[in-house]
């Protein structure tokens, strides 16, 4: 599908504003109050029938539309557009009873039950045939609808259920590996099956990764995962080709999970019309903003900088952490301004109205069980009318200079078993760099490894454990015309199999970065290794032997006390500089370094807690602050923004400072910078 995006995301103008509505929970008296309250609280688009298969189908050949029908004409009555879901993720019961094979089962043998949600194999038939008349009856009757503005396809795929180890799906996974490898001989040198006596004489022989002895083999591993992540988007596309032929004129989507390692977005991605997110920070963590940008960043760059939709929040707490914290007064909405200042055109929640019965009455709702007396629903309301006057800021863009590489495959392959730590996990090492930059007030992009890198001032790459032979000299090309590139350890590590390069780490880096790793070092828990900086390494260390590079920082205590830590190489008319060690958020001074050289500026000096952005859109540019802190601050307008310009949230003018109260916010419209200064 192909559907001009800007400048909205659907044919809703402004910024998208509301949330999951599960009307069927409620007796009908109830629905016009909601659609008068959803109405008065500014909200543009709800989104229907994410669990609603049993209500419209309650037996194999009955359907029942009647309610659905009465529910869209209320709301567009109402001026409320809908995203209509395909009702996909929680098969009735049934349909379950009727193909029990459409439950999943467990790696240990267990098939999961009915009585929760998304229980269903992604490559059963019956699910697949039911799922997608389903669909089709959907598309067909609401193709039309005047509400309609958003199909909304299943609901985070991936939640709960990423893989089944059923023989249905030990079927599909020897086609896919068919498919992969054509040849048995193929999959056996892939495979590295002469370890450990894994041989296979035809392809039928292989099964999925169950539960065994001992570990298995990490490349078959490996596959499992791309198969499954292309398993559960075989499901999506099935379900978004109907919709593409029978609702070809309002674009699809599905909700994304932020960062979610089952699922290789970069891919999916490919398939959307927009990317959509659920995202859920949880205000127990003080960083939980820093984790949150970082998801929004990597939202916004899986469509190249288009604007996304965040689709689903917690207006307060939610139910199914250990400790549920509610947000504080004020962090919703700062906490939603932040996902418009890193590109999304829509700010939405799960859900309208909170439930009174089942798993998730607990969790918190735009509104509350108290209803309009609650708290909850003035900051609703209060929200509404903040971004009725930030509606101009649809289809601007954020743009950065430098790039972050990120591989799900990468991804996959560094988190397998047995390896020299079971600590390097890609979350944990990406975290520091990302929040450097974020303290930086650098915005980043995010790349896939094949991206085109010429643009970006500077290439990060945290961590790129696996790393084809073809990137690689992406890398290397980059750097050799003049680019700016950092690497984290243990990159370079294997191919596209797993299998380790030949000469070891780093791999097809050497000649870019101009040393080898001579053996890892992993740091015992707790433990702490210092650098001649100051710097200290936890986790991580390698024994490196620089070939070009010269030595930036070394190694001052342990065993390998001495020895070269950080280093950086010239290659070309570029430079590469090479972390061997893990430095946690000692890794800011590398990055400040690494970056200062690339001339990236931060976007302005601001007090500690206050992020800062920009978008810039056909309407004019948009300085973003927002104060994380529990302090008042007061950032100063300077650069390129020293003309200040009006604050679209409250019509004042902002110039020389801007104040903010602790959880404050302003957005900016800058005023034209005299100098022509503004980069
Ligand atoms: C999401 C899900 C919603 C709801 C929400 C609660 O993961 O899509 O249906 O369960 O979590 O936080």
């Amino acid at each position: 599908m192909n559907h001009p995006a800007p400048p909205h995301l659907t044919r809703v103008p402004g910024i998208l504003y509301g949330g999951d509505y599960n009307p069927e929970q409620w007796p009908e008296e109830v629905w016009a109050e909601d659609a008068r309250l959803m109405r008065k609280a500014g909200v543009t688009m709800v989104t229907v029938g994410v669990f609603s298969w049993a209500r419209l189908q309650p037996g194999p050949d009955s359907w029942d539309f009647d309610w659905l029908d009465r529910l869209l004409d209320l709301l567009h009555a109402h001026g409320v557009a809908v995203d209509l879901a395909t009702a996909t993720a929680s098969p009735p019961a049934w349909l379950v009873r009727a193909h029990p094979d459409i439950l999943p089962v467990t790696a240990d043998g267990v098939r999961l039950e009915f009585g929760s949600r998304q229980h269903y194999c992604p490559s059963s038939p019956h699910y697949r045939s039911a799922a997608l008349r389903l669909t089709q009856a959907l598309a067909e009757r609401y193709a039309d609808h005047p509400a309609l503005a958003l199909w909304h396809i299943h609901n985070e795929y991936g939640d709960h259920v990423t893989e089944c180890f059923c023989p249905r799906s030990a079927a599909h996974f020897r086609d896919w590996l068919r498919d992969r490898y054509g040849t048995v001989d193929a999959l056996n040198h892939a495979w590295g099956t002469a370890f450990w006596s894994q041989h296979y004489r035809t392809l039928d022989e292989i099964e999925p990764p169950r539960t065994a002895p001992g570990p298995v083999n990490p490349t078959q591993l490996l596959d499992w995962r791309r198969f499954c992540s292309d398993a559960l988007l075989a499901l999506h596309r099935a379900e978004r080709d109907v919709l593409a032929q029978l609702s070809p004129d309002t674009p699809a989507t599905t909700n994304f999970m932020s960062m979610l390692k089952p699922l290789d977005y970069w891919t999916w991605a490919q398939h959307e019309d927009l990317v959509s997110d659920d995202a859920y920070p949880d205000p127990a963590d003080p960083h939980a903003h820093v984790t949150a940008s970082l998801n929004y960043d990597l939202m916004r760059s899986l469509k190249g900088g288009k604007p996304w939709l965040l689709l689903e929040q917690a207006p307060s707490a939610v139910s199914w952490r250990p400790v549920n914290v509610p947000k504080k007064p004020g962090l919703q909405r700062l906490w939603s301004l932040q996902a418009l200042a890193r590109g999304a055109d829509g700010i939405m929640y799960f859900q309208w109205r909170a439930s009174r019965a089942g798993a998730e009455k607990y969790h918190s709702a735009l509104l509350p069980h108290r209803g309009t007396r609650a708290r909850g629903w003035q900051e609703t309301v209060r929200f509404g009318a903040d971004l009725a006057r930030l509606g101009e800021l649809a289809g601007s863009r954020v743009t950065a200079d430098v790039a972050i590489v990120l591989d799900w495959h990468s991804w996959w392959a560094l988190e397998a078993d047995d390896h020299p730590s079971a600590r390097m996990r890609w979350p944990d090492l990406l975290r520091p760099w990302y929040t450097a930059l974020h303290a930086r007030r650098t915005t980043i992009t995010f790349v896939p490894p094949d991206a085109e890198l010429d643009g970006y001032r500077a290439v990060l790459a945290p961590n790129l454990h696996l790393l084809r032979p073809e990137h690689a000299q992406r890398i290397t090309a980059y750097v050799h015309g003049g680019g700016h590139f950092v690497c984290g350890p243990f990159s370079g590590v294997v191919d596209g199999h797993d299998h380790i390069h030949d000469g070891g780490a780093p791999g097809p880096l050497r000649t870019a970065l101009g040393l080898s790793v001579d053996e890892f070092w992993p740091v015992p828990d707790a433990q702490t290794v210092r650098l001649t900086s100051g710097a200290e390494a936890t986790l991580w260390t390698e024994w490196i032997v620089p070939e070009d590079a010269e030595t930036v920082d070394t190694y001052a205590s342990g065993p390998l006390a001495g020895r070269p830590a950080v280093t950086r190489n010239t290659h070309g008319s570029g430079t590469a500089w090479y972390v061997s060690c893990h430095l946690g958020h000692d890794i800011g001074a590398v990055l400040d370094r690494a970056l200062t050289a690339a001339g990236v500026r931060p976007l302005l000096d601001a007090p500690e807690g206050v992020e800062a952005t920009v978008r810039t859109g056909a309407h004019g540019t948009y300085l973003f602050l927002l104060n994380h802190g529990d302090r008042p601050t007061s950032t100063p307008l300077a650069g390129a923004y020293a003309a200040g310009g009006t604050d679209l949230l409250t019509g004042q003018p902002a110039h020389g400072h801007v104040h903010l109260e602790p959880l404050g916010a302003a957005v900016v419209r800058v005023h034209p910078d005299p100098q022509g200064e503004r980069t």
